[in-house]
């Protein structure tokens, strides 16, 4: 198996045509290594949620390679994106899209309708997605709305649901952006155990002190990676 769980060189991502052309990614280049927790930050704009959700084949770069897992997802049309996605993503969002008709054990099953849980019995699913909700110290809020919850318990959900297909990638686009500090600090805490036990982590935040958490921050400005030398020379040439 590759040491890398992301490979992406010279990425693009244009949004619309000709005069209308959002350039959101310009030839980004990055790397992630298996079992690797990293931030994202960057300026509001910048690329962060466009290149993670290339990232979680949610969408398709316009040019440049990608490896994802070791398999080269550039080419793939939609169908085989969510495939992937499918076996090898865990998605966490700001807003944590939960449905608000169902209790947060089978919103964390939900994904099991179509991904390869296929020959699971209704019981063996709904044990699976208890043992999940426990994990994120939800055990005994399984039959709960997402109404009946609080922002950082439904963020939790769905940080379980996110877990459903054990992925290699676990992808978190301002996991705690809405959250107070108390909320946020449970979240990270998920995050930092499911690292130590082994989970690639890639979260994009605005907050410094969430992004010192991470081994590594990647910043991104103007749709490329940038070290932080070359923002200090920046700074100096300007
Ligand atoms: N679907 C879209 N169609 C057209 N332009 C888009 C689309 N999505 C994003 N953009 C543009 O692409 C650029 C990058 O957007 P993106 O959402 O990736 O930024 P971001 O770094 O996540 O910002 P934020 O910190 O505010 O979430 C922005 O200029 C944005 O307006
Ligand atoms: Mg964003």
């Amino acid at each position: 198996m590759s040491e890398f769980v992301i490979e992406i060189h010279r990425m693009t991502k244009t949004y619309g045509e000709g005069d209308i052309a959002v350039h959101a990614l310009t030839e980004l280049d990055l790397q992630v290594e298996r079992g690797e927790f990293v931030a994202i930050m960057g300026p509001s704009g910048s690329g962060k949620s466009t290149l993670m959700n290339i990232i979680g084949c949610l969408d398709r770069a316009t040019s440049g390679l990608y490896i994802l897992d070791g398999e080269d997802v550039s080419q793939m049309n939609r169908d085989q994106l969510a495939s992937v996605r499918n076996r090898k993503v865990g998605f966490v969002f700001q807003s944590y899209n939960l449905l608000p008709r169902l209790s947060a054990r089978k919103n964390v099953m939900l994904p099991m309708m179509y991904n390869g849980f296929q020959n699971w019995s209704e019981e063996k699913r709904s044990d699976r997605a208890a043992e999940l909700l426990e994990l994120v110290g939800l055990g005994d809020r399984l039959h709960h709305l997402p109404t009946e919850l609080s922002g950082g318990q439904q963020q939790r959900v769905a940080i379980a649901r996110a877990l459903i297909n054990d992925p290699s990638l676990i992808l978190a686009d301002e996991p705690t952006g809405n959250l107070d500090t108390r909320s946020s600090a449970e979240i990270m805490a998920i995050f930092h155990r499911l690292h130590q036990q082994g989970a690639t982590i890639v979260m994009v935040t605005h907050e410094h002190d969430r992004a010192l958490e991470a081994q590594r921050t990647v910043n991104v400005l103007d749709g490329r990676v940038v070290s932080p030398e070359s923002e200090m020379d920046r700074l100096v040439v300007s």
